[in-house]
Parts: structure tokens; sequence; C-alpha cells
């Protein structure tokens, strides 16, 4: 097995099981980004290509920007697991306060270096085991679709303290089984022909109203990306 599909996995299995061992999220993630498993390989730090693609960037930024535009006042939004930043730089100016969070240290540092804006932090944590900021909005942008259900858990039950939650995954195009488990690192539910869905079992989230916002359809069994904008209780 090469390399790129065992990297979320320890060498050594579980002692007396056949079981393999994960990686803890923060090392998975860190080591993604050190060796560029997606991609980007001339650059110092790349979240992937969804978050650099025009075709794909271009007309999410567009339906966000019109999205933020309806407040009369700008709200305050938390990205959550905010990656290389190429997204989230573009959305800083139709907000009243942006906090960036990853769980990468050197990429929030990175960030931190690129980024200096009025209104705009960032802060290193693990976004399913770390208290977090207040905010109006949180953006989760193709994070949840890397993480194991028990981390998505944490995160899920977080949700309900913002007014809004703006959820992007990558999921497989037509009808498919969700929340199928995988374990937290560079690949996501598609090559089991799953995706996340936070409304299904087990998350049975609740929410008020939901609306989708975008969507990119990526050709045949390539899935699709799609952005729904969840109204909290
Ligand atoms: C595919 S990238 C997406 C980045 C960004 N949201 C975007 O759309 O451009 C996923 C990001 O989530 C971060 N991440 C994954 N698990 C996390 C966790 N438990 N806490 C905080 N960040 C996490 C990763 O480090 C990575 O930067």
């Amino acid at each position: 097995m090469s390399l790129k599909h065992n990297f979320a996995v320890m060498d050594s299995k579980t002692e007396g099981t056949n079981k393999k061992k994960p990686w803890p999220t923060k090392a998975a993630m860190t080591q993604v980004y050190e060796l560029n498993l997606w991609g980007g390989s001339d650059t110092d730090f790349y979240s992937g290509e969804g978050s650099h693609l025009p075709s794909i960037v271009n007309p999410y930024i567009e339906a966000l920007t019109l999205w933020l535009k309806r407040f009369e006042n700008a709200i305050s939004l938390c990205d959550l697991g905010c990656g290389d930043f190429n997204i989230g730089r573009q959305l800083v100016p139709y907000t009243n306060q942006y906090i960036g969070i990853d769980i990468v240290s050197e990429l929030i540092k990175r960030n931190k270096e690129k980024f200096k804006i009025v209104g705009l932090e960032f802060q290193c944590k693990d976004i399913s085991k770390s208290n977090l900021p207040d905010a109006d909005c949180v953006v989760l942008r193709q994070v949840l679709q890397h993480l194991s259900n028990t981390e998505v858990q944490e995160v899920s039950e977080k949700l309900r303290n913002y007014k809004y939650v703006i959820l992007t995954e990558h999921v497989p195009n037509g009808e498919f089984i969700p929340n199928l488990d995988i374990i937290s690192g560079q690949g996501i539910r598609l090559k089991k022909k799953s995706g996340i869905d936070l409304l299904a079992a087990p998350f049975n989230l609740v929410i008020k109203s939901k609306e989708r916002l975008h969507r990119v359809d990526l050709g045949p069994n390539k899935g699709v990306i799609e952005t729904h904008c969840y109204t909290m209780f």
C-alpha cells in the first residue's frame, strides 16, 4: 500500500487485535500538509482542489457573498477548519469579525503572518475537542468529510450554539448511504460511496430550516460538492 493510502494509520497494529490504530487527527492533518497529499507541490500549504479550482471556488464565493450581504449589519463568522485560507480571505470583507480555526499549528502560524486584516484572527484548536468561540455563524467547508463519526458527532453537538451553520460537503452523485464511518485523515467517504448528512442518523442534527446555497457536480463517480445553510433553533 502506498504512503498516500496508509498515512492515517500507524504501522503497528493495536496489540492483540487485527485493527489498525488511527493516528491522532492533528498528526494526520499535519502530515497531509507536509507531504502535499492534497496537491499543490509548489505551495507551502495547500488545502486541495476544492479550495483552489476557480470552477469550484468562484461560484461558492459568489453564493456566500450574496448570503452575507442579506444582513443589514454584517455578522460574525467562525470558520472551523479554515485550511490555507484561500476561501476565507475572500469572505472576510463581508463580516464584522472572522475567526479562522485549524488543527495544524504551522498552518495557523503561517495564516497569522500572511493575512493581517482588521477583525480577523486565527486560533489553533481541534474543533472536536475544544470549546469554540462565539459567533453568529459557523462555516464548515469540506472538513467533516475527513473526520471519523465520533469526531463529527463531537463537532455537531456544538453547532446549536450558533444561529447559522454553513456546511459544505463532498458527497456521491445521486442517492447514497449517509455517514458510513472512516478513519480521520486525507480521505473522504466517497470511496465508500457515502458522504456526510448531519440531519441523518447517527447525528440527527435538529435545525429550524435548510437552504441550499451552492452545488457543483464534479462529473460521473466524482461526486458533488454541496453547500447548505442551516438555520438553528
Ligand atoms: C480540505 S481542508 C478545507 C479547508 C477550508 N475549509 C477550505 O474549504 O478551503 C480541511 C481542513 O480541516 C482541518 N481540520 C481537520 N480536522 C480538524 C479538526 N479536528 N480541528 C480543526 N481543524 C481540522 C484540516 O487541517 C484542513 O485544513
